[in-house]
């Protein structure tokens, strides 16, 4: 009798340590909408901590944050969108919107190939990235070793 509870004990302590350690693991859905204001830390680079084995919840695939022309105050509601084709061309791949807090990020799984082109649309124009990017970190980039993402 004792045998079995202690085994009983024993199979609920692996259990409960298995799943444990699955959950930690498990990424979490994350994208940002234009009512949305859930997002912290503009300008930074969100896959620092962003990814899997970080501390942030939900492994982005793309994310950044988007500036008025001054590139001073954040632009809320504008609008990330990456293509297969340079200027807006071929196939739309993915959509995200920017938050309340001029962030966007999304966790929804996005193949870069060989490279995709992105444009950020603000309420009176769209800008086109002329290269491709290969990842989605444009915070990495954007505010480090070229300017801010900018919308009008
Ligand atoms: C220095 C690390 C770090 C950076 C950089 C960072 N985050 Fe986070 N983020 C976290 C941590 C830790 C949490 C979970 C705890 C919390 O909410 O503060 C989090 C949580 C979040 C959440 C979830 C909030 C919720 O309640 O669901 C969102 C959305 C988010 N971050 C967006 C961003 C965006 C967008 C960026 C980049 C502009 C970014 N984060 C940059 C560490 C970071
Ligand atoms: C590897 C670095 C890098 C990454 C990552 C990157 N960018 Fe860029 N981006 C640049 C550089 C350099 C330019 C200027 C040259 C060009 O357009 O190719 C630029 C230009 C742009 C422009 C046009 C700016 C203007 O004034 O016309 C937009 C919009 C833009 N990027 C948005 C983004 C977005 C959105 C992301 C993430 C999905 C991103 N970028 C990721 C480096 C990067």
């Amino acid at each position: 009798m004792k045998k079995r509870v202690l085994y009983i004990l024993i199979g609920a302590v692996i259990t409960t340590v298995a799943f444990q350690s699955c959950e930690e693991e498990e990424n979490e859905t994350k994208i940002s909408s234009y009512e949305s204001s859930e997002s912290h830390k503009a300008g930074q680079d969100c896959m620092e901590c962003h990814l899997s084995g970080g501390d942030g919840e939900g492994w982005f695939k793309v994310a950044g944050t988007v500036y008025d022309e001054a590139q001073t105050s954040v632009y809320p509601n504008s609008t990330v969108k990456l293509y297969t084709g340079a200027n807006a061309t071929g196939d739309l791949v993915a959509t995200v919107e920017v938050d309340m807090n001029g962030n966007f990020y999304t966790t929804k799984v996005i193949d870069f190939g060989s490279g995709l082109y992105t444009s950020v649309e603000g309420n009176t124009a769209t800008k086109n990235m002329m290269s491709s990017i290969t990842n989605g970190k444009c915070n990495s980039c954007h505010g480090v070793s070229t300017d801010r993402i900018w919308a009008k």
